[in-house]
């Protein structure tokens, strides 16, 4: 008997108003407002959580948008108080509150127009703002991550490419070590019995010229001795190659470094129609080096334009030299950009440029020593040497030059004897 009156108390309805329980413990703030006036009439305990505010201290719905001008909230505001919007079923929407503490909430709104017909009278906004600050801490910290993400990644990408051109570096330095050693070899094998082919071909041009006049006999031995002499001209660029002395090492000024040079050429540029311009940063600091070696890289470098441009369509042209210190290191070193206007060359060439040997010239044009010879002087300072050229677009070297390479503390050519 008890225990059915015990039942019998369970089940009665409970004290409390459900619709009113609903409200009030809804996990989204809820908000009623009249869309006349904008007013708010009825609120959650919600609210109070999700923007520091209760009604009384709000009046306006309009109090809780952050900046009236901003696109989205004028779009909220104006659903929550044209006359448009009376009939409109309702919307959600994306978008930030300003808090008490002055600090945005971010909240997806629902707006659902009720009608005067259907409230009896007036006509009202039943709104419902959903918490959305967890999800975007989320989304901030995911593009946080991306961020880290990219930045590793482009740091890999910068460190593979550095990687990769020291081992190209490694290699071209293997070539020149490989070349040295043959060269050195090579070359004082070669010197005696040229010399004396040159000394007995002299001798008989001589002979020819005074004693038998016959011009078939003295066209061959002209050739031996000009064949001799470009012989010669490569024993001699492969010793300085091979030459490790650095006693001719003193403070050199490169602009009178690119004068001299271009003072062998220059005959050659006036009658070929080429213009040669050199711009030079004021007060640029010398550097230590060799300066007849330097006055090499010049030179080769303008044999090379001049041959370049001669190959061009045009057969005229222009090479722009730009001294100046390098912007990333000034104190340290100089930079200098060689340009030509001339043929340019293929991938395939800049492949190969720098090879001992390497050439595309004519026989007797090219010896293919210009470039590598220029690299490994370069090198034996902690200088360097990058191309850029296309066909038909000309050739633009980037040459870096140490104001002096002792203090990089690299290795010291002068210690290597
Ligand atoms: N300024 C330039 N424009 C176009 N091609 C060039 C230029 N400089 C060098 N080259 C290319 O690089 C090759 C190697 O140059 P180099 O080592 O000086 O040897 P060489 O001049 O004796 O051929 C040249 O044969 C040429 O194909
Ligand atoms: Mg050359």
């Amino acid at each position: 008997m008890s225990a059915a009156k015990k039942l019998k108390v369970v089940a009665q309805p409970p004290k409390v108003d459900l619709y009113e329980l609903l409200f009030s413990e809804a996990n989204d703030a809820i908000l009623l407002v009249d869309q006349d006036s904008g007013k708010i009439l009825s609120a959650n305990q919600r609210l109070q959580e999700l923007t520091g505010f209760v009604r009384q201290d709000l009046g306006q719905v309009k109090a809780l948008f952050p900046d009236a001008k901003a696109p989205l909230t004028q779009k909220v505001r104006s659903a929550l108080f044209s006359e448009e919007m009376l009939n409109h079923s309702g919307f959600y929407e994306d978008m930030a509150l300003l808090r008490k503490d002055g600090y945005l909430a971010f909240a997806t709104l629902s707006v659902k127009t009720l009608t005067a017909e259907k409230t009896g009278g007036q006509n009202l906004a039943f709104c419902i703002l959903h918490d959305m600050g967890a999800k975007k801490s989320m989304e901030r910290d995911l593009l946080a991550k991306h961020w880290e993400l990219k930045s590793a990644y482009e740091e890999l990408e910068r460190a593979h490419l550095e990687l990769k051109s020291a081992q190209e570096a490694l290699v071209q330095a293997g070539k020149l070590a490989a070349l040295g050693e043959l060269a050195a070899g090579v070359a004082h094998e070669l010197n005696q019995p040229l010399a004396g082919i040159m000394g007995f071909a002299q001798e008989l041009e001589r002979l020819l010229k005074e004693k038998f006049q016959d011009p078939t006999a003295l066209d061959f031995s002209g050739e031996i001795v000009k064949n001799s002499v470009r012989m010669k001209k490569i024993i001699q660029q492969l010793r300085e190659f091979t030459r490790k002395s650095v006693e001719d090492f003193q403070d050199v000024g490169v602009p009178s470094v690119i004068t001299e040079s271009r003072k062998l050429l220059d005959q050659q540029f006036r009658s070929r129609g080429i213009e040669v311009q050199v711009n030079a940063e004021a007060n640029l600091p010398t550097i230590y080096c060799n300066p007849f070696q330097l006055e090499q890289v010049f030179i080769n470098l303008f044999t090379n334009a001049r041959d370049a441009i001669e190959a061009g369509e045009r057969g005229s042209g222009r090479i722009t030299i730009d001294l100046r210190r390098k912007t990333s290191d000034p104190k340290r070193f100089l930079e200098v950009a060689f340009r030509d206007d001339g043929c340019g060359m293929n991938s395939e060439t800049k492949n190969r440029l720098f090879d001992p040997f390497f050439t595309t010239k004519e026989v007797g044009k090219g010896t293919g020593l210009g470039l590598s010879v220029s690299y490994g002087i370069l090198s034996k300072i902690n200088g360097s040497m990058l191309v850029e050229s296309a066909p038909g677009k000309g050739t633009s070297f980037l040459l870096t030059l140490p104001v002096d390479y002792r203090t990089l503390n690299a290795h010291d050519p002068q210690k290597e004897g």
